[in-house]
């Protein structure tokens, strides 16, 4: 996945761009500039050093740029339109099509396309904003773009089909557009994040949205709290995550715009089968509760390390969905091409990253639409995985008969509660910190739950095995009985994730025998419980059933990374660990 970077003031705007990719120090080694240069405009490529080294631009008068920041070097300059300059970032589900349509190459880029189709709609008359419209209207995937056309040089347009975009304002009557939140924080003194489907034009004057009967609101830009700057890429995701699941539930909430030939399937499916590995596995254990309670279905979630090994027998009538973050996992492709191999008749790649291996390999794609994660640990793209398995686990139950429209409603009013709850946990991040404080130096921690919090407790284990190198294990808070207690003491303490449903009072009963060994017990949970001694609790925000799982995931990362914090570890790259690198798109 590709940085987009976009730049237009009155003063030459090379200088704040060498500082962007400074800030950003990205390991994304191509920049692609588009540029005005006196009277022209023209492309560059560099090829950036690692560490990213500040660049000196050749002197020019540039007042407008978009850059993209990639991985893999763009193909060869290709010829600009003189008039109109489109640089665009995602996946295009119906590229080929599209591409046919305007008489360009099925193996254009992104960027080529949208700017063929602009200008195809131009020619038969069209103002930039109707073609706009018009192209947005017949794109469908994880795209953003943003665009600059001669005849208005003094603006550019940017566009959010699902691809997080902000617009900030600098000083110096600087505006920006990127799809980075840390890079608008840092550089930004006021910031507007895009909602999936807006577009926003900037440059002189105050930023505005224009709707697509052509009228205009100027954009509401709260101001940066510069003190809150963000020191690792973990924290900016895990803060991130309010405005990367909003894209979502806006996606999804309203009308599923589940792909079209994976929504024909679903009446007919009649079991699923998850594969996955590390944090995305959690995603499908948590899922596979949804999958039986919502859509009545039969699961089975397999470790793809171990799922290669086993003689799984898929019927005709399963549903076999990947899940992985990067698409590249090694072990999560070999899991899905043996369940192939073994006869899956459908299957569904669940990532980050569109053009990805995963995505080659299987018959229907669904993008979390989280844009790029830096960090190694996966945060935005596991909650963004979370609530795309509820959106297709209530599509199921819809299409199979199983819930009736009341529910579905529900459903989807969940859905949009969703991102303030979660800015709500992250509110809670002092309360954590201090727990972090008292946690960061144990030996052994475990971390419990019950139902789908099971799943989110060995998450939260995980985490803090991965970032804060703690030796925490998960388990059902029902088997602590069953063995784990015997290592219950003073020096082992117990982290609780306790969300006030019909499994609380179980929880409860199973807490007494941890305070009875003199286990410190530290709880997360909406209900009433007071702090007692040997006993913390931090209060959740409520009004989530089904998707409470995801405000219990976010208190954890805040946990594992301020444990991390206080430990001096590495926090972006933790030791032996490694991204898998994701496949940069053409
Ligand atoms: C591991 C990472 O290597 O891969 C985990 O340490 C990650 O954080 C796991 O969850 C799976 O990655 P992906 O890209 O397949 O979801």
């Amino acid at each position: 996945m590709s940085e987009l970077i976009a730049y237009i003031a009155p003063q030459n705007v090379l200088p704040a761009l060498s500082d962007c990719l400074l800030i950003l120090n990205s390991s994304n080694s191509h920049l692609n500039v588009v540029q005005s240069d006196e009277n022209e405009v023209v492309q560059r490529h560099y090829a950036l050093q690692m560490p990213v080294q500040r660049l000196v631009f050749p002197p020019a008068h540039c007042h407008w740029l978009i850059a993209s920041l990639s991985h893999e070097a763009q193909p060869a300059v290709r010829t600009l339109h003189p008039h109109l300059v489109v640089v665009a970032d995602g996946l295009c589900s119906n590229h080929a099509d599209l591409a046919r349509s305007v008489d360009i190459g099925i193996a254009s880029s992104l960027s080529e396309l949208i700017e063929a189709m602009l200008l195809a709609h131009l020619n038969r008359g069209a103002s930039l904003l109707e073609a706009i419209n018009l192209c947005n209207e017949q794109l469908t995937g994880d795209v953003s773009y943003i665009c600059h056309q001669q005849e208005q040089a003094q603006y550019m347009f940017a566009v959010c089909l699902g691809r997080p975009l902000f617009v900030g304002l600098e000083s110096g009557l600087r505006q920006i557009c990127c799809s980075s939140l840390r890079l608008i924080r840092q550089r930004a003194n006021q910031v507007y994040a895009m909602n999936s489907g807006d577009v926003v034009r900037f440059g002189l004057g105050a930023p505005a949205r224009i709707l697509s009967n052509g009228t205009e609101q100027i954009l509401p830009m709260p101001a940066v709290n510069k003190s809150q700057s963000i020191p690792h890429y973990m924290l900016e995701e895990i803060e991130a995550q309010p405005e990367t699941l909003a894209i979502l539930v806006q996606k999804y909430a309203a009308g599923f715009s589940l792909p079209l030939a994976l929504r024909g399937k679903l009446a007919g499916i009649r079991a699923v089968t998850l594969l996955a590995c590390g944090s995305s596995y959690h995603a499908a254990l948590v899922a596979s509760y949804w999958f039986e309670t919502l859509a009545g279905l039969p699961v089975q979630v397999g470790l793809s390390s171990e799922y290669t090994d086993r003689d799984c027998q898929p019927d005709a009538y399963d549903l076999v969905i990947a899940i992985s973050q990067s698409g590249e996992t090694a072990d999560t492709i070999a899991a899905l091409q043996h369940s192939q191999i073994k006869g899956a008749p459908r299957t569904v790649a669940l990532t980050n990253s569109p053009g990805s291996t995963l995505t080659t390999l299987v018959d229907h794609i669904l993008l979390t639409h989280s844009g790029a994660e830096q960090s190694v640990s996966a945060t935005k793209s596991l909650t963004a995985q979370l609530l795309m398995l509820y959106v297709l686990a209530f599509s199921l139950g819809e299409a199979r008969g199983k819930l009736t429209k009341e529910q579905v409603v529900a459903a989807q009013q969940e859905m949009l509660a969703l991102p303030t709850a979660v800015a709500e946990t992250l509110q809670l991040n002092k309360d954590i910190r201090r727990w972090a404080g008292l946690l960061h130096r144990k030996k052994n921690l475990f971390v419990i739950g019950r139902n789908t919090h099971y799943p989110v407790a060995m998450e939260g284990a995980f985490k803090l095995r991965e970032v804060a190198y703690l030796h925490a294990v998960a388990f059902p808070s029902g088997e602590l009985k069953h063995g784990p207690i015997t290592l219950v003491n003073e020096e082992l303490p117990v982290i609780v994730c306790l969300p006030w449903n019909l499994q609380a009072q179980k929880m409860l009963d199973d807490l007494k025998a941890v305070r009875a060994n003199r286990g410190e017990i530290f709880i997360l949970s909406n209900g009433n419980i007071a702090s007692v001694e040997g006993t913390s609790v931090v209060r959740m925000p409520s009004g989530l059933t089904h998707l409470s799982p995801i405000i219990y995931t976010v208190a954890l990362q805040m946990l594992a990374y301020y444990c991390a914090v206080l430990s001096g570890n590495d926090i972006d790259a933790p030791r032996n660990l490694a991204k898998t690198k994701t496949a940069a798109l053409a």
